[in-house]
């Protein structure tokens, strides 16, 4: 790999040549350090080339290639992230966290395989970075996507070109057609706390950790930014592949994977059985401190393609692999007051004033205590020391207390009585464990503000630039009351805010605008109906394809949608029921909000529509739930009585009189295997993820 660089052989004479041969090793320098971790040349050595080709190319632009190892340096600005819909889902892990869940892991793989005594596993690091998709074509890298919500996410090449780590053509005789490389962009712990000193010195944000400082790079719509970032890239999985047989093993993935130029992490194994499991996972753990990056856990996969295969897919994560978490991270810190927040449908939830404490890489200074029964349970009082813990993004946490610390003035919390911001009466129903705020939109401003930030947020209707702080504002100085108002906003009411200059309100006025353009999904999630996320929101979307529908649907009708249940059935109806919530939707559409009716109808492939299934009788390895999950993910419907619109009846053992009823009634009857090769040729055993990818935006950098 050694190249001597400026051997005779070395043909400068000839710029064309001396240009290719430049490239060339560049780019295996490149390759040598970034993925061979081998450095062949000093970094002063590597400068020299690079800045010789630089100027060949730049006398001779024609010469620029676009694997040209100047071509990471990033390019104009983009206005904004183009969406991507990915080929094939990304998907997430299911998780274990002890001993006891690696054990019962293994027990339902090798016992779903069947004679299979003791299973190989593809042993690696769970990164804590952001997943990405890599399109490859030909072997040129042609396109980069985030995970985004699984199905769809953001279009992120200029950004991915810039690092060097990531191959822009791939090497080798076997390049597939097309090939989907999956994987994990992070930063090394060195190289961010470089950036951090570098953002001190220029007076700018630091960045909370690793992982955000990956995020905030990777979604800087200036990729100039992202390529001073020192981004790393390990591959880990695949999406779609043409042209190649897929290797038979996830180890052989790997493997070639790393003869095609890709770095792959050197941290893996193969062991057999959750004893191997168990021991990867310790020696991990001793040496976690030691990598040069972050990890928050290993993960396990079976190491077999076919076996894979065979195992399948429960709802949005493979059976067959499993992230095994370290124990989050934990700190000790005193509650200095008990307070009450307010939500946007009124909730109180009893909130931990702490004294400032570093954990797990940010200082965390309030927790939640989720509600008033928590505060009792775990005896939480106001001067205790208590135990904070902050797993991976998730809203730090009060564990518990240390009984032995409590200071003789220690408080017990008192829930008020009273709505500490509109005054209104706070009750608590009987079988509920939330106490809510009655004043409800009209009286209480917290709430007004919580749905007007879930209005604007960036998964429903994304009006960039209306931050949180810019809607109190306005709610506060009466301004705006309903999201219709957002839309009645002239650029006087909005430059006349605090810290707010004209170009701003422009710029606000003009997301506002953009924001008109949307799709039903969205504009559903983000009337914020109680009990309604985002997989509902897209759900109703899909079913009723459009809004007029929506509103008329009876109870019964929105029974029917996949997922829907009585409770969501029933506060969807009481939503559309009242005449301030139908007025408000018919002064958005006045607005001008639109979206293309039927669009949005495709979100997922529906390949089982129309088909009925009964399920009866115990299955082999999925329980009723999974299965009756699987098939609506498809679009088939679960019943539970054989009739003869049913299309399948999936028996198992036991079944009793629904198959003797399908039978007479001459329903076709399908046992587990037969369900799972169903829904795999209907390509639906990797049901699309419908989780997210948190990203805390306040710690990123905005462009
Ligand atoms: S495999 C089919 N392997 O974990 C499973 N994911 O919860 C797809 N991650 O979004 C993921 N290291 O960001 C896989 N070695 C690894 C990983 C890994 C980190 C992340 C990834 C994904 C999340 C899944």
């Amino acid at each position: 790999m050694q190249a001597d660089l400026h051997s005779a052989s070395a043909p400068d004479n000839d710029w064309r040549a001396r240009a290719a041969w430049l490239t060339a090793a560049l780019n295996r320098h490149n390759h040598a350090y970034y993925v061979l971790d081998d450095p062949s040349v000093p970094d002063a050595e590597y400068d020299k080339l690079f800045q010789e080709l630089q100027a060949l190319e730049a006398a001779h632009p024609e010469l620029q290639g676009s694997d040209s190892p100047t071509q990471r340096v990033g390019g104009k600005p983009l206005p904004q992230f183009e969406q991507v819909r990915h080929s094939i889902p990304m998907l997430s892990l299911g998780n274990g966290f002890d001993d006891d869940d690696i054990v019962a892991f293994d027990k339902r793989v090798s016992d779903a395989l069947g004679l299979v005594p003791e299973v190989d596993y593809a042993c690696e690091l769970k990164f804590d970075g952001l997943a990405i998709n890599l399109r490859y074509e030909d072997g040129v890298l042609v396109e980069a996507a985030t995970r985004g919500d699984g199905s769809t996410g953001e279009n992120v090449t200029a950004n991915i070109r810039t690092i060097r780590a990531i191959p822009l053509r791939l090497h080798g005789d076997r390049v597939p057609r097309v090939l989907d490389v999956r994987g994990e962009v992070l930063m090394y712990k060195d190289d961010f706390a470089r950036l951090n000193q570098r953002q001190r010195d220029a007076g700018l944000k630091e960045f909370a950790n690793p992982r955000n400082a990956a995020a905030g790079s990777l979604r800087q719509l200036d990729s100039r930014i992202t390529a001073q970032r020192a981004l790393r890239f390990f591959a880990y999985g695949i999406g779609m592949l043409e042209g190649v047989d897929m290797p038979p093993s996830h180890s052989a993935l790997l493997d070639w994977y790393m003869a095609l130029g890709l770095p792959v992490c050197k941290e893996r194994a193969v062991v057999t059985g959750a004893a191997g499991l168990l021991e990867f996972f310790r020696d991990i753990g001793v040496r976690r401190s030691q990598l040069p990056y972050e990890i928050d856990g290993v993960v396990y996969k079976v190491n077999r393609l076919d076996q894979q295969l065979q195992l399948g897919f429960v709802s949005r994560a493979p059976r067959f692999a499993l992230a095994h978490k370290f124990p989050a991270q934990e700190a000790l810190t005193v509650v200095q007051e008990i307070e009450v927040q307010v939500g946007r449908t009124g909730a109180i939830t009893p909130v931990a004033r702490l004294a400032p404490v570093f954990v797990g890489g940010v200082t965390v200074t309030n927790a939640t205590l989720h509600n008033e029964d928590e505060v009792r349970r775990k005896d939480i009082r106001i001067g205790d020391t208590v135990i904070v813990r902050r797993a991976g993004d998730v809203i730090p946490e009060v564990v518990a207390c240390v009984p032995e610390s409590r200071p003789a003035d220690a408080r017990e919390f008192v829930m008020p009585v009273a709505c500490p911001v509109c005054g209104s009466e706070i009750v608590r129903l009987e079988d509920e464990s939330i106490a809510r705020c009655s004043g409800g939109w009209i009286k209480c401003s917290a709430q007004r503000k919580g749905g007007l930030q879930h209005f604007a947020s960036r998964r429903a209707m994304d009006i960039e630039g209306l931050g949180d702080q810019l809607i109190e504002q306005l709610v506060d100085k009466q301004v705006i009351t309903t999201p219709a108002d957002l839309y009645r906003l002239g650029l006087t009411a909005l430059a006349e805010l605090d810290r707010m200059a004209e170009k701003s309100a422009q710029n606000v006025l003009a997301a506002l605008e953009k924001s008109k353009s949307t799709t039903l999904a969205r504009f559903i999630y983000g009337l914020g109906i109680r009990h309604v996320g985002e997989a509902t929101a897209k759900e109703l979307a899909r079913h009723f394809g459009n809004l007029d529908a929506l509103l008329a649907a009876t109870e019964e009708q929105l029974l029917e949608v996949a997922d829907i249940g009585p409770v969501v059935a029933r506060s969807v109806l009481a939503f559309f029921t009242d005449p301030l919530n139908l007025e408000l939707v018919e002064q958005l559409r006045a607005a001008g909000i639109h979206w293309d009716e039927g669009a949005g109808v495709e979100i997922k492939p529906r390949p089982l529509l129309g088909n009925i299934f009964v399920l009866t009788g115990t299955l082999p390895t999925l329980s009723r739930d999974e299965a009756a999950q699987m098939i609506e993910a498809a679009g088939g419907k679960v019943s539970g009585s054989v009739s003869k619109k049913t299309t399948y009846v999936v028996a198992g053992s036991d079944a009793g009189s629904k198959l003797a009823k399908a039978e007479s009634l001459g329903v076709s009857i399908l046992d587990e295997a037969g369900l799972l090769a169903l829904l795999h040729t209907a390509g639906m055993d990797a049901a699309p993820a419908t989780d997210d990818v948190a990203i805390e935006t306040s710690d990123l950098e905005k462009p």
